[in-house]
């Protein structure tokens, strides 16, 4: 292992409120030794993490969260699973170090380090577009060193997604017109085609920045996602009083969707897809997020609320409509995974879909997410929560066993590099 990635262990360790504990006395890996692992190998997953872990009593929200429930579920799976870090790997000598989290009775939790076996399959838990930068050439080796069992390997922008969605005949009805803001004539045409329209910076999430234009009485209104409201009486003029908010960020402008709205908030719908144990596509959880009044976003962390489907559109559509409605949810989430597997050339697992449906019933594409957050505590039945962490971890099963899906395969027709 090299100086430089033994340091910064050692930094990392020193950072945390209560640092990871040598293996204590806990076997980390029984298929560790070289005999054990020619017999009945169990495939090995690792779980990539750049985030610190936490000791302690493990806040269910955020990431300690996630990381901590998904190595828990260990136990729910025929596989070892551990978590690690790229700057763990000892590349020249290819030797792995992983972390499993060990619960106390009095409810607290703690990361147990020590030697594994190189992964099968890595499954990318990396929650930011800078790590995901930073530690490339990891990622890369790790791709290599898995044949390509390494499943979530990238943030999308919101930019590629429509132009990967864009030429499939079945989800072209679904996706709002959208094209990249970089002068003030790309608003001209969108602007005399809808009557209001979103903009959002292409890698920008959780709401932030979000700013809506539309008409009002003969000026142009621009509502950010705070809440502030700018008028303008010119295009040029919305394009500096955008710029002013928005900065130099890249932007995509989308068509407004006239979203159904819930005791005043907006409504759009969040599906959770997963692969299940067969790589075949999955909806583990559907629930329509309801926006703060007079907001003009419904993310939960823009102060949207969780509510069952039916309770919403009840009020707008029939038994059978629902019915109906649901059906297709579930379908174009499925064609919409697929497409975007296809397009990218990359092994997803899991992936958010956030779709609006209009007073008509029509469905459209909001955005969509290949990392989605799932919580551990919530609303949520707690069964459906075990089985959102678990999925991953049985699709990471399958893919050690088959491998990423070859272009000609039968398995969604798909080609995955
Ligand atoms: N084209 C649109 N029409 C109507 N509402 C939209 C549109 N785009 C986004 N929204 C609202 O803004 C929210 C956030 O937009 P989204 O594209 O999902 O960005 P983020 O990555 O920040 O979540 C959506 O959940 C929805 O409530
Ligand atoms: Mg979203």
């Amino acid at each position: 292992m090299s100086t430089k990635t033994t340091s910064k262990i050692e930094r990392n360790g020193t950072e945390q409120m209560n640092p990871v504990e040598e293996n204590a006395g806990i076997p980390v890996n029984d298929n560790a030794s070289p005999k054990k692992k020619s017999q009945d190998k169990k495939p090995v997953i690792g779980i990539l993490t750049t985030n610190k872990l936490h000791s302690g009593r493990i806040k269910p929200t955020g990431v300690q969260g996630e990381l901590s429930f998904l190595s828990r579920m260990e136990k729910r799976v025929p596989a070892e699973v551990y978590v690690f870090r790229p700057w763990d790997i000892d590349w020249g000598n290819n030797r792995f170090t992983g972390y499993r989290f060990v619960m106390e009775e009095d409810g607290y939790g703690r990361w147990v380090k020590g030697p594994v076996p190189p992964p099968d399959v890595v499954y990318d838990q990396i929650y930011t577009r800078v790590a995901e930068r930073r530690y490339q050439q990891d990622r890369t080796r790790l791709n290599k060193l898995t044949k390509g069992r390494y499943f979530n390997p990238c943030y999308l922008n919101k930019h590629v997604v429509h132009d990967y969605l864009k030429d499939v005949p079945e989800i072209r009805p679904h996706l709002p017109k959208a094209r990249v803001l970089k002068e003030p004539k790309d608003l001209t045409s969108m602007l005399a085609s809808f009557h209001n329209l979103y903009l959002k910076p292409v890698t920008g999430s959780l709401g932030r920045g979000i700013i809506r234009i539309s008409r009002e009485s003969g000026r142009f209104v621009l509502k950010s996602r705070g809440g502030q409201v700018r008028y303008a009486l010119s295009i040029k003029d919305v394009y500096r009083k955008f710029r002013a908010i928005g900065g130099r960020r890249l932007y995509l402008i989308q068509q407004g969707i006239d979203l159904i709205t819930f005791e005043g908030g907006v409504v759009d719908i969040r599906t959770l897809m997963q692969k299940n144990d067969k790589g075949m596509w999955t909806i583990t959880k559907v629930y329509a997020r309801v926006g703060r009044k007079g907001n003009i976003t419904s993310n939960l962390a823009s102060g949207g609320t969780p509510y069952p489907l039916n309770e919403v559109f009840k009020q707008y559509f029939d038994k059978d409509r629902i019915a109906e409605i649901k059906k297709k949810i579930r379908a174009l989430s499925i064609k919409v995974c697929e497409a975007l597997e296809n397009a990218s050339g990359h092994v997803f697992g899991e992936m958010g879909v956030d779709l609006g449906v209009d007073k008509d019933g029509h469905i459209w594409i909001i955005e969509v997410n290949s990392k989605p957050r799932r919580t551990v505590e919530g609303k949520g039945s707690p069964k459906l929560i075990t089985l959102s962490f678990t999925k991953p971890l049985r699709f990471a099963c399958y893919l050690a066993v088959n491998g990423p899906v070859r272009p000609g395969d039968k398995q969604n027709g798909k080609g995955v590099k």
